[in-house]
């Protein structure tokens, strides 16, 4: 039984088929462009987190709106101390402005930045600021099928042969990414955890973990780490985090807010310095910094409650059978499934399409023509000239959609597999300069 009830509704409606053929050809079949309202289930992404406890509400009347010295940014300030342990932050309005701040501080032109997989805006960040985004997965990560407990961690001997070839004066930063969202989801180890730190202190780089999903990422250690086993989230969350010297953070993930972010750091040195400076300069004064008072106040009450039993558990669970339900019905998914989201796999669904034929593209198309439900892809079409798999991330926002919901995605996609013979591939038409954010905005038209 889940552990809250709802106390507020919003209500779902599934369009007529002809309409949803309209609105899809309307926004070039692309499903950024889709009205929401148009959508029925929207898995497009678990950030914004879709609902927020009656805590994080009663906390936003408290807000505290004073553009200097607001006293909603300290009891933040308070919360990423307590819950992540870095002592201090600059706040952005979402995780794409601590990038900006922090990369922007770190990284010159022609270095290279190691990730064990930059997500696409890290990526834009790290290759805007004239530097190479380069990825460091371990072996079996690609690998659909391996049931290898940690297939988010990061390969130190992957990253050593870009260090012999670049030379470590050239890598000012060393990233892991937990949960590694472009890797399916998978989480990262504490173990591992602390071989990258050993490393990123070897080659003298700077140690930044990507805490977007640190809790989820905890709950995946407590569950798989032996030595974990008897611990809580909450203090392998802090163990974890206490070895990179910085973060970067998206509240719309587990802040459990609909926007914030911030970089935390453990000194005020010279880069908090720099950093505070750039966030003045792109995100607003260091006690805002984008975020509205209530967004703090709800921001602060949320990343307790991400690591408070059982909110981790029931939201990581919810993915696990989600997963169960798809593989129930055969439509083939990444294997074990992540920790905010279910990937399909396009190209064993679709497996007469050519990769240059964006399977991964037709695969949300048709979950959207089927049943108005609304997925992203994250493969050739995201990831332009990389050789990953086309996989469909179907992503859970939290504590927002129930059972029958699930069971509707789970019977969309597999009428989806059975009828697969008749699904035609798609071809750009249309794409932005910055291939790295191609599909955000890219339009598309099916082949004949
Ligand atoms: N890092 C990771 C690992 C992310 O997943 C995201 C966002 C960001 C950084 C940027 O944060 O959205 O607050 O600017 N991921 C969302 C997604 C958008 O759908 O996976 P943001």
């Amino acid at each position: 039984m889940r552990s809250y009830k709802t106390t507020m509704v919003d209500d779902v409606e599934l369009l007529p088929r002809q309409d949803r053929e309209a609105a899809l050809a309307d926004a070039g079949y692309n499903v950024f462009e889709l009205a929401s309202d148009a959508v029925a289930v929207d898995l497009l992404t678990d950030s914004g987190t879709g609902t927020m406890s009656n805590d994080q509400w009663a906390a936003m009347m408290r807000g505290d709106e004073a553009y200097a010295g607001s006293s909603s940014f300290s009891d933040l300030v308070d919360a990423v101390a307590d819950v992540m342990g870095f002592e201090h932050i600059v706040p952005a309005h979402q995780g794409r402005g601590a990038e900006n701040v922090l990369y922007g501080a770190l990284v010159d032109e022609g270095d290279t930045v190691l990730n064990n997989a930059h997500f696409d805006t890290t990526r834009a960040h790290v290759a805007a600021n004239g530097a190479d985004p380069v990825d460091c997965p371990v072996d079996g990560a690609r690998d659909p099928d391996s049931d290898d407990p940690f297939k988010g961690d990061f390969s130190i001997e992957a990253a050593r042969r870009v260090v012999d070839d670049v030379g470590a004066e050239n890598v000012p930063a060393v990233v892991l990414t937990v949960t590694n969202n472009s890797m399916a989801g998978q989480p990262v180890s504490v173990e591992n955890t602390r071989e990258v730190a050993a490393f990123a202190d070897d080659i003298d780089a700077t140690f930044v973990v990507d805490a977007c999903r640190f809790a989820e990422n905890a709950h995946f250690v407590r569950q798989r780490e032996p030595e974990f086993e008897d611990d809580t989230v909450a203090d392998i969350a802090r163990e974890q985090l206490s070895y990179a010297d910085a973060c970067v953070m998206s509240g719309k993930k587990d802040g459990l807010v609909n926007a914030g972010g911030f970089v935390g750091l453990r000194e005020q040195g010279d880069l908090f310095e720099a950093c505070r400076q750039r966030g003045i300069l792109y995100e607003g004064f260091s006690t805002y910094g984008g975020m509205s008072g209530r967004d703090m106040a709800a921001f602060a009450v949320g990343l307790r409650e991400a690591v408070e039993p059982p909110y981790v558990a029931e939201r990581v669970g919810q993915v696990q059978r989600l997963a169960g339900m798809l593989d129930d019905r055969g439509v083939p998914v990444y294997q074990p499934a992540g920790g905010h989201a279910v990937y399909v796999d396009a190209n064993a669904a679709l497996p007469h399409l050519p990769r240059d034929e964006y399977p991964g593209q037709a695969f949300v198309c048709e979950l959207y023509l089927e049943g108005g439900v609304r997925g992203v892809e994250l493969g050739r079409f995201a990831f332009p000239g990389t050789e990953r798999r086309d996989l469909v991330r179907l992503a859970l926002p939290r504590r927002t959609y129930g059972p029958d919901h699930l069971e509707h995605v789970a019977d969309t996609a597999a009428a989806v597999c059975e009828r697969s013979d008749d699904v035609t591939g798609y071809e750009i038409v249309d794409e932005p300069e910055m291939e790295e954010l191609r599909h955000f905005s890219a339009r598309l038209e099916p082949l004949q």
